[in-house]
């Protein structure tokens, strides 16, 4: 059984179709690029993932309930008052208790570590780099050990060298723990070095392939875009 299945399944908003006919199957433990244009429907479909489309038609079954998520876009503002380790512990957060458990502390300086937060821990998100807030949402996205891992363009802001770490930690989590991870992204050549599979976003509906298929992919897509860098000169 996989992990997300989909039977002709579909996603509107109002007469507007975003998706349809999407069928695809996607096993636990991989690790797969999610790929397409601006506006191909990429967001929309994790947010129906994550339970919060409305108008949708045929089926999309989650068979996981462990899932962290990483939405594209946050907006935190110079004043918010947390510090990083404060944030990432957030996750814990049940609403009546207040205290964390030993162990779950061990979790959250992990996850800071993963994420090459712990010399910053203390400093306030608000006043922490973009790149620095990224690598705190994932943080805290992994602080409960998901079984699910969606990104919505994590690496967008990240400096080279975080962006690969990223990518290396959350393989390691893929392959210690049979982590599923659905990285969306528009840096193809990057993430075919990680992914082992993709969802490519095309024409309003969702085709799905094998890593041999995403080098492929990759090719086509550079070479085209080569082509018109040099039709623009
Ligand atoms: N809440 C909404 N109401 C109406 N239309 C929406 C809504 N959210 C997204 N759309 C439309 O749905 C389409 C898909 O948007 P979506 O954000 O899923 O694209 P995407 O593939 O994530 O693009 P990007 O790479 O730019 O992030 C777009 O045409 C967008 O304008
Ligand atoms: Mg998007």
């Amino acid at each position: 059984m996989g992990i997300i299945e989909t039977k002709n399944f579909g996603i509107r908003y109002g007469e507007r179709v975003v998706l349809s006919d999407v069928n695809i199957d996607v096993p636990a433990g991989r690790f797969f690029a999610l790929l397409g244009e601006n506006g191909a429907g990429k967001t929309t479909f994790i947010k129906s993932i994550i339970g919060q489309n409305q108008q949708t038609t045929g089926e999309l079954l989650v068979n996981t309930t462990l899932i962290g998520f990483v939405p594209q876009f946050r907006d935190i503002s110079r004043d918010y008052p947390l510090s990083i380790s404060e944030f990432v512990s957030l996750s814990y957060n049940s609403g009546w208790r207040f205290w964390l458990s030993n162990q779950e502390k061990k979790r959250i300086s992990e996850s800071l570590t993963r994420m090459d937060l712990a010399d910053i821990a203390d400093k306030r998100l608000g006043l922490a780099s973009g790149g620095q807030q990224q690598r705190a949402y994932v943080a805290q996205a992994l602080v409960k050990s998901p079984e699910l891992l969606i990104l919505d363009e994590s690496t967008a802001s990240l400096d080279h060298e975080h962006k690969v770490a990223l990518l290396q930690n959350v393989t390691a989590l893929q392959k210690a723990h049979n982590l599923t991870i659905l990285f969306i992204t528009h840096e193809l050549k990057l993430v075919s070095q990680f992914a082992d599979g993709y969802l490519l976003f095309k024409n309003g509906t969702v085709s799905q392939g094998e890593a041999e298929d995403l080098n492929v992919l990759t090719l086509e897509m550079t070479h085209r875009h080569d082509e018109d860098e040099v039709r623009n000169v």
